[in-house]
């Protein structure tokens, strides 16, 4: 093999190297969407967790809130932690009401509904139950 033919092979080596590299590095630094936890079903004792407005815990894949005092469903949200944007673990702002993305800042209801993206899909909500000092996810 001559210089030049050797050099030109070296060329399109490096080509295909890179372009593979290249497809490679734009997928890197994200986790993609995440699909929300299935078949949830687990329960809290309410005598030692979330007794106060504005406290919440990430179980299972959801993050639950207690958004008012006393032990009633409506006092709870629950919906799943990771972001669908890139599955970053959301965390709820107890003075706006919302969940918040730490990574690109979406935001979200209450409820999971979309207020912000980069964010395109709701958050999957959770069915709460209440008895007694028991609260149940599932969903
Ligand atoms: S991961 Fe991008 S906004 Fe949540």
């Amino acid at each position: 093999m001559d210089r030049r033919s050797f050099l030109s092979d070296i060329g399109i080596t490096l080509a295909v190297a890179c372009t593979g590299c290249l497809a490679a590095c734009s997928k890197g630094g994200t986790n993609g969407p995440t699909p929300p936890p299935q078949g949830v079903n687990f329960s809290l004792d309410l005598n030692t967790t979330l007794q106060n407005i504005g406290d919440s815990l990430v179980k299972s894949g959801v993050i639950i809130v207690r958004l008012a005092a006393g032990n009633d469903p409506s006092s709870f949200t629950a919906v799943q932690a990771a972001c669908t944007h890139e599955g970053t673990i959301i965390g709820y702002n107890t003075g706006q009401g919302i969940f918040i993305c730490p990574l690109h800042g979406s935001e979200f209801s209450k409820s999971g509904t979309v207020l912000v993206g980069p964010a395109s899909a709701n958050l999957r909500s959770y069915t709460i139950s209440v008895v007694g000092e028991t609260l149940t996810i599932t969903g």
